[in-house]
Order: C-alpha cells, then sequence, then structure tokens
C-alpha cells in the first residue's frame, strides 16, 4: 500500500450493547503495541447509544468516534426520535456515515443525503459518504452512471470537500460474502476520484471486508481503507484486518 494513511471504519449497525465495549480492551491494546498505528486511522461508528459511552473509553487513545447516521437538521426542533449533527458531535463524534445503503433503502432520497452531509459539515463532522450500485444496476453496466448521480446529486452545492470521505459500498457486497473482482474495483475506485477535481478525496472501500479477502484487496493501490461491518463486531477480526494491510 503506498497510502499514507490507512483507514478503518468500523461500522457496528445496530448491535452492541455498554457490554460490548469490554471487547475494546483488545483494540486498545493492540494499537499501543503497534508500531505502524501512525499510518493508520481506526474509527468506530456504534449504535447512537454507545457514540458517549466509546468516546469516553477512546479517549485518551487515537480510536476515535463517529455515528451512523443523523437528521438533517443541524439546531434542536420537535423530531421525535431523531438526533441532529449538533447533538452527535457533542457527545463525542468526529465522523457521521451518510447515504449508507441499508438507509437509502429504507427511502432516504439524494436530496436528503445532501441536506445531511451540509448539516454534518456545518457542524464540524467528518462525512462518511456511501455509494454503490445494486445486483440489477451492476448487471445493466450501470456502476459508473449511479455512483456519478450519486456523488453529484449528494454532493450538490458543497464547495469545500476536504472534510468528505466516501465509501464505495456496492450493495451486492454487503453482507453477502462476495467482493468486486479486484480490476473492477481499481477501476470503480479510479473512475470516482476521477469526479473530482483538485485535491482528491479519500475513497474507502466496503462490502464483506474480512481477515480472508483482506490480503487481496489491500493490493488495490488506490483505495484509502476500509468500512468494515459484521467483521468490525469480532476485535480479532479487526485487528487481524488491520494487521495485515
Ligand atoms: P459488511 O462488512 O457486513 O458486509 O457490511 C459492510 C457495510 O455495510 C459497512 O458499512
Amino acid at each position: 500500500m503506498t497510502n499514507k494513511y490507512m483507514y478503518f471504519i468500523a461500522n457496528w449497525k445496530m448491535f452492541g450493547s455498554l457490554n460490548s465495549l469490554k471487547s475494546l480492551d483488545k483494540v486498545i491494546k493492540f494499537f499501543k503495541n503497534f508500531k505502524k498505528n501512525t499510518s493508520n486511522k481506526i474509527i468506530y461508528c456504534p449504535p447512537s447509544t454507545l457514540i458517549n459511552p466509546m468516546f469516553k473509553k477512546l479517549k485518551k487513545t487515537p480510536i476515535q468516534v463517529g455515528a451512523q447516521n443523523c437528521h438533517e437538521n443541524q439546531n434542536y426542533g420537535a423530531f421525535t426520535g431523531s438526533i441532529n449533527t449538533t447533538m452527535l458531535k457533542n457527545a463525542g463524534a468526529k465522523y457521521v456515515i451518510i447515504g449508507h445503503s441499508e438507509n437509502r433503502q429504507d427511502g432516504e432520497t439524494d436530496k436528503l443525503i445532501n441536506l445531511k452531509i451540509k448539516s454534518a459539515l456545518k457542524a464540524k463532522l467528518k462525512v462518511i459518504f456511501c455509494i454503490g450500485e445494486t445486483l440489477i444496476e451492476k448487471r445493466n453496466k450501470k456502476t459508473n452512471s449511479i455512483i456519478s448521480k450519486q456523488i453529484k446529486a449528494g454532493l450538490k452545492n458543497i464547495k469545500k470537500k476536504s472534510n468528505i470521505f466516501i465509501a464505495y459500498e456496492p450493495v451486492w457486497a454487503i453482507g453477502t460474502g462476495i467482493v468486486p473482482k479486484s480490476d473492477d474495483l481499481l477501476k470503480t475506485i479510479k473512475f470516482i476520484k476521477s469526479k473530482f477535481k483538485g485535491k482528491l478525496p479519500k475513497v474507502l472501500y466496503g462490502g464483506s471486508v474480512d481477515p480472508k479477502n483482506i490480503n487481496n484487496l489491500k493490493k488495490i493501490n488506490n483505495i484509502d481503507g476500509f468500512l468494515i461491518g459484521g467483521a468490525s463486531q469480532s476485535s480479532k477480526k479487526f485487528i487481524d484486518i488491520v494487521k495485515k494491510t
């Protein structure tokens, strides 16, 4: 890998309890002893209920905490059940995942994603902006046009993009154990970067990343890191992935 920093972002999705925070002890210990960790950035995105306890636990470590979603309104308001970006920041989050396909499938539109990204940037959160095509779109050779559309709409009227990371997560690779062919992935990441002028964004890959396939994935030299779902819930697997990269 030629990148200066590799990002490893754990997306716990709707898993984890206060008890699961104990499992981070292993990860903290590993990063204390792992000299190479200076070239890696580790971010944990637990469910909202665990953001603050996790932040407190990781405070004296280089590991940072992020959220998995946010409301589009940065101000406080009568939005029952929602959490805004100001609240996430206040709880200790430095990052927020926006546009995950699991939320897109639940009706989250490109327009809403755009508002959420704007709100997150205003609150000084870094954004992990997820894009990716479905299996049907891939079969119809629409990958590039879909991700172009998602980037264009999601980042509409956003000039300063330095705090935005792109996470390419093909929907068909999430939770399926299937990862894209190396050549295809290399081309898609290149295509994503070609959509930006000036300083290129960090582009991460997500979808079934695990200790078995990381040896192949790490060879794709334009990837800046990984967004890891299932495997990130096991400290052992997560450490393994980092170790091998
Ligand atoms: P899996 O690693 O479980 O496939 O999930 C990927 C993902 O959705 C990360 O955001």
